[in-house]
Parts: C-alpha cells; sequence; structure tokens
C-alpha cells in the first residue's frame, strides 16, 4: 500500500498514467473509512487503471471548531481497510501545510445559487470550504473520473458545477448511498450514536421512504407537513430541516413540475447531527 504525503512525490507517481492517457480514478475523503466510502472506491477501481484516495480532513469546511476536533482521524486503520480492496488504489494524506501552505482559509465560490440551500444555509463557509479543497485536489491528481456520494448530494452537485464553471476535463460520478441493515445511511459521525440511538436512527430512512411514498399521490406541502408531524412524535429527533427540492436546483418546491425530486433531513439525535435524503420520482 503505497502512502503518499507530498504532492509532488504523488504526482511524481501518477506521470506515467497521465502520458499513457491512462484513467485515474480519485476518492476524495475525510478517512475514518466505513462501507459506503469503500463501494466508492470498488467502483473506481473497476473503471480505472490506478485509484487515488485522498483522506484529509479538511479544516477549512468546519464551520464549527468542536466538530473539527472531533473528526476521528485513523489512518492506519483506513490504510488497513484499503488494503484488503485492491493493489490498485494508492493513498494521498497530505498535512494540513502541505495543502494550504500556511493560508488555511478558503476561496469564495458561486455554485450558481446550489450553496444557499440546506447544508449551505446551516452551516456557514461549508461549501466555500469543499470547494477551496476539491479544486484543490483536482489540480494535484489530475483524474480522469472523480466519485462522490448521492448520501452528500448537494456536495456532489456543487462538485459538478466547480467543474462545469471551471471547465475542467473531469467526469464527476455519482454512487449510491450505502446503508445499515436497518436503513440508517452509513457515516462516520454514526460512530457517536450509542447503540440505542443507532437502532432509534432507523427512523430517519423509514420516514423518508414514507415521504416517497406519499409524494406519489400527495401534494408537497402535505408530504412536508406529515414529515413534519412524524418527527414531532419522536422528540429524541430534533430536525434542522427537512425540505423537497428539484435535483438540478435545490430550491425548495411547493408545486410538482416535470422535474427530478428529493427529499432532503438534516436532524439532530443528541449532539449528532446527522444527514440524508431520497429520489423521490
Ligand atoms: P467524507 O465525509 O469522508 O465523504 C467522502 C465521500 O464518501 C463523499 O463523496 C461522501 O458523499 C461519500 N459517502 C459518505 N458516506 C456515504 C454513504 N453512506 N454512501 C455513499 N457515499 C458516502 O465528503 C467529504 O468527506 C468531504 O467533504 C470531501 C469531499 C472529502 C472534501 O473534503
Amino acid at each position: 500500500m503505497l502512502i503518499f504525503n507530498k504532492k509532488d512525490l504523488l504526482q511524481k507517481h501518477l506521470t506515467p498514467y497521465l502520458q499513457a492517457n491512462s484513467p485515474i480514478g480519485f476518492v476524495p475523503t475525510m478517512g475514518a473509512l466505513h462501507k459506503g466510502h469503500l463501494a466508492l472506491m470498488e467502483q473506481s477501481v473497476s473503471q480505472n487503471a490506478i485509484t487515488v484516495v485522498s483522506i484529509f480532513v479538511n479544516p477549512t469546511q468546519f464551520n464549527n471548531p468542536e466538530d473539527l476536533d472531533k473528526y476521528p482521524r485513523t489512518l492506519d486503520a483506513d490504510a488497513a481497510k484499503i488494503a484488503t480492496l485492491s493493489d490498485a488504489i494508492i493513498i494521498f494524506a497530505p498535512s494540513v501545510d502541505e495543502m494550504y501552505e500556511g493560508h488555511t482559509q478558503s476561496e469564495h465560490y458561486s455554485f450558481d445559487g446550489l450553496e444557499n440551500q440546506m447544508e449551505g444555509a446551516h452551516r456557514p463557509g461549508h461549501f466555500d470550504g469543499v470547494g477551496t479543497i476539491v479544486s484543490k485536489l483536482f489540480d494535484i491528481v489530475k483524474p480522469t473520473n472523480a466519485y462522490f456520494g448521492e448520501k452528500d448530494f448537494q456536495q456532489l452537485q456543487i462538485v459538478k458545477k466547480l467543474v462545469q464553471k471551471n471547465h475542467m476535463p473531469i467526469n464527476i460520478i455519482g454512487c449510491p448511498i450505502s446503508r445499515e441493515a436497518n436503513g440508517l445511511a452509513m457515516s462516520s459521525r454514526n460512530e457517536r450514536l450509542s447503540a440505542d440511538e443507532k437502532q432509534g436512527a432507523a427512523f430517519i430512512y423509514k420516514t423518508l421512504l414514507e415521504a416517497r411514498d406519499k409524494f406519489k399521490n400527495e401534494a408537497i406541502p402535505t408530504v412536508i407537513q406529515y414529515v413534519e408531524k412524524a418527527f414531532a412524535s419522536h422528540p429524541e429527533f430534533k430536525p434542522d430541516y427537512f425540505e423537497i427540492a428539484r435535483e438540478d436546483t435545490l430550491e425548495p418546491a411547493t408545486l410538482k413540475e416535470n422535474a427530478k425530486y428529493r427529499a432532503f433531513v438534516a436532524v439532530f439525535l443528541g449532539n449528532v447531527r446527522l444527514i440524508d435524503n431520497i429520489s423521490l420520482n
């Protein structure tokens, strides 16, 4: 398992692939890997000559310093998990200084309004941080294909917009949400839930499935009311938002048009903030 900490050494390793036009797959992560991350890597391995997995807890995308502090850093365990997958994966695990060179700050981005919805509205500066680090990483790795999970659907749409607006020659590939057996979307944050909370958190996906079912025959405000009532009857959950939005604009919807819709939820269980989403049509 090759682990690079320096961008120039990583680039040296990748040069022959670029010169031979061999596809380079890229899976950016913040580590604390779970099966959802590994599924992205498996897809990349099946479609590319080599896969780069970055493991970097990006300080500029955390609006809450405590969240950044608490974020698990488990490089050895992560490398061991990746080693079981394939020889065609290499790891890029840079330091904060290697990525930011003393300027640990975000660029400011406009993503045509995508950044003002949901996670953008509730986590100020978050998508500037994501845009900054993803741009830096794309610049270093120069991937052919980059893989992002639908778990963070807004992030996926924003990265597609970043690439489109900056004419970057990279295919952005969205991958389905990996779930626990009880339906809970896999997340590094689930490790902070007790066994009971993990079990109870199945309620989130169950409610999203009900929303999808109701969406077939009911008006959007009726579906939203139903979900808000469902969460209100489970006071252990403190919803941050529940929204139904078009996939392309992510603007909250009230009327059904000829478009693809998704339901999005962010909810606190104890002090752990969980997000999930589901395609509605
Ligand atoms: P991280 O939260 O580590 O997630 C890395 C990638 O794994 C993201 O594309 C995320 O959507 C995907 N992922 C996480 N849980 C998933 C699940 N249950 N099913 C499918 N995919 C899942 O997202 C980030 O890191 C960062 O913002 C990053 C893009 C690396 C920039 O710092």
